[in-house]
This record gives structure tokens, C-alpha cells and sequence, in this order.
């Protein structure tokens, strides 16, 4: 039963670092009446060279963080982690009775439905490209539209150090010589549909666009989960009654002057955002 109560909870957000700032940030627009806990573990970011079991701990740390918080949902704003190890979270989750929202599902369904030469491409770190997560979801819910979709995935194993040191821009002769590196597969393919499988990668679209072909279309991958969660949250009732008003919270792992540095970066503000700095049990 959805009581009041609960409905006035926020809703918690995490990635490994800031990447998930852009799932936040379409989140946010969303749901302007919400209050958001968002999460980045910046002390071990990245998590997407890592292995399954080290992934997995890590995941376990941030949903039970969040959960500690009193969440009323939890978006898993990290493809590495919903691609690895979505199942500890689920678990974690599940004991408070918390609902899960991932982000891989949601944008695979959106390829499938939106490539017109069934042939769809995904950039992801490499424990999601790995995992094959993107791959099963996808052969999933084209089945189910009775089509038949190619797909082919690389490991963009450059781009959440670029992202994180502040390199976003495609007049960055670094930026456009690492774009380079991955978006050649992308037309030998054939692709007509690229997901961005890391929500890290959205700062470096405007790089990838011109890079390839105008007819290949994007999808972020954080902000359609972000979509399908803030739709799934009001079908279930979850949502404050208020449209506006909702306050944000950061927590991250290392520094917070460092979070201040690049965090208005990702969600495309000016505004001079603070962040509290918490210490895991573990770190
Ligand atoms: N932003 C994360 C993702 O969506 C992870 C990046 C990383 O930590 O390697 O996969």
C-alpha cells in the first residue's frame, strides 16, 4: 500500500562517479516537485574496467548507502553496474522494499523500436559490453516486436577517464582523436541507431555526432531511463503531489571541491552545486 509518507521520500539516484549526473539532470526536469539523493562514488570511479565480483561490492556499497538514506526508489543511473551486477542491488533493494529502476532495458527498448535497418550499435564500458546485457535486452524486445535486429558493441574504454578529467569538447584535438578511435566500427557496420550504453558518455555527444553520419541516431541512455522511471513512479502513485520545489542532495566518495569543479558540467548549469563527502564503511 503507497502511503503519504512514503510518497514524500526522495528518490535516490547513483553512478560510480558523475556520469549519472546526466540521467540526473532529465530526471530533474522530469520531476520538479521531487527531492533527489544522488550518489557518486568518485573515490573509485571508474568501475567499468573492474571485474563482476569487485563491481558487484562496490554496487552493494552505493544502493545500501542510498537505502540508508530512507529512498523511495532507486535509479541505478550506471550501465556497468546494471549490466554486472544489477541483481545485488535488486537484492539490497528488495529487503526495504524499495523499487529498482535500471538503465539498460528502457534505452534497448527505444533502439529497437526506432532503427529502421535493424541494425543497432552500442558504446559501453567494458564490463557492459562483456556482460552482453545490451545484446540479450534487445534480442528480447525484438522478438517480442517480431523483428530481427543485428547488433554490435564496443568497449569505449577511453572516454570515462576523458569525461572525468574534463575533457568534453569535440574542438579538443584529444576528444576527437579518441571518438575517432571507436566511431569508424559504428559505420562499418551499418548502424542506423548508436546507444550511449554509459551515461558518461552524453558529454561527449556533440563529439560522436560529428563524427559520424547525420542519419545515425543517439540514444542517451541515463535520460530515457530517467524517462521511464519518473513514468513508472507516477503510474505507481509514488510521486509527491507538488510540482515544484524538490531539492537536490549530492554525496560522493573523494573530494567535494572536485565535485563542485565539474558537477555543473553534467547538468548543464552554471550554478555552483556542494556536495557532502560521506566515508563508506569499507573505504
Ligand atoms: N557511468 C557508468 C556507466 O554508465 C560507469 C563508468 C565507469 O565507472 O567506468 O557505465
Amino acid at each position: 500500500m503507497i502511503d503519504s509518507q512514503n510518497k514524500s521520500k526522495p528518490i535516490g539516484v547513483f553512478d560510480s562517479g558523475l556520469g549519472g549526473l546526466t540521467s540526473l539532470r532529465r530526471l530533474r526536469e522530469l520531476l520538479p516537485g521531487e527531492d533527489i539523493y544522488y550518489f557518486g562514488d568518485t573515490a573509485r570511479v571508474p568501475y567499468g574496467g573492474r571485474s563482476r565480483e569487485v563491481i558487484a561490492g562496490y554496487a552493494e556499497d552505493d544502493a545500501r548507502f542510498l537505502l540508508s538514506k530512507g529512498v523511495k526508489a532507486l535509479l541505478v543511473a550506471c550501465n556497468t553496474v546494471c549490466s554486472a551486477a544489477i541483481d545485488v542491488v535488486r537484492r539490497a533493494a528488495k529487503a526495504e522494499n524499495v523499487p529498482v529502476f535500471e538503465v539498460v532495458d528502457a534505452p534497448a527498448l527505444a533502439a529497437v523500436n526506432a532503427t529502421n535497418n535493424r541494425r543497432v550499435f552500442i558504446f559501453g564500458t567494458r564490463a557492459t559490453v562483456d556482460s552482453g546485457a545490451y545484446e540479450a535486452a534487445i534480442r528480447r524486445f525484438a522478438e517480442d516486436n517480431g523483428k530481427l535486429v543485428a547488433t554490435k558493441a564496443a568497449a569505449c574504454s577511453l572516454f570515462v577517464p576523458l569525461v572525468e578529467s574534463g575533457y568534453t569538447s569535440p574542438e579538443s584535438e584529444l576528444v576527437r582523436l579518441a571518438v575517432r578511435e571507436y566511431t569508424p566500427a559504428v559505420t562499418d557496420f551499418g548502424a542506423d541507431t548508436l546507444i550511449l550504453g554509459c551515461t558518461h558518455y552524453p558529454l561527449l555527444s556533440r563529439a560522436i555526432k560529428q563524427a559520424l553520419p547525420k542519419n545515425i541516431l543517439l540514444i542517451d541512455s541515463g535520460a530515457v531511463a530517467a524517462e521511464h522511471c519518473a513514468a513508472s513512479l507516477r503510474t505507481a502513485g509514488l510521486l509527491r503531489d507538488s510540482e515544484s520545489g524538490g531539492v537536490t542532495k549530492y554525496f560522493v566518495t573523494d573530494s567535494a571541491e572536485i565535485f563542485s569543479e565539474y558537477a555543473g558540467r553534467y547538468l548543464g548549469t552554471d550554478e555552483a552545486l556542494t556536495a557532502e563527502k560521506v566515508v563508506l564503511p569499507q573505504l
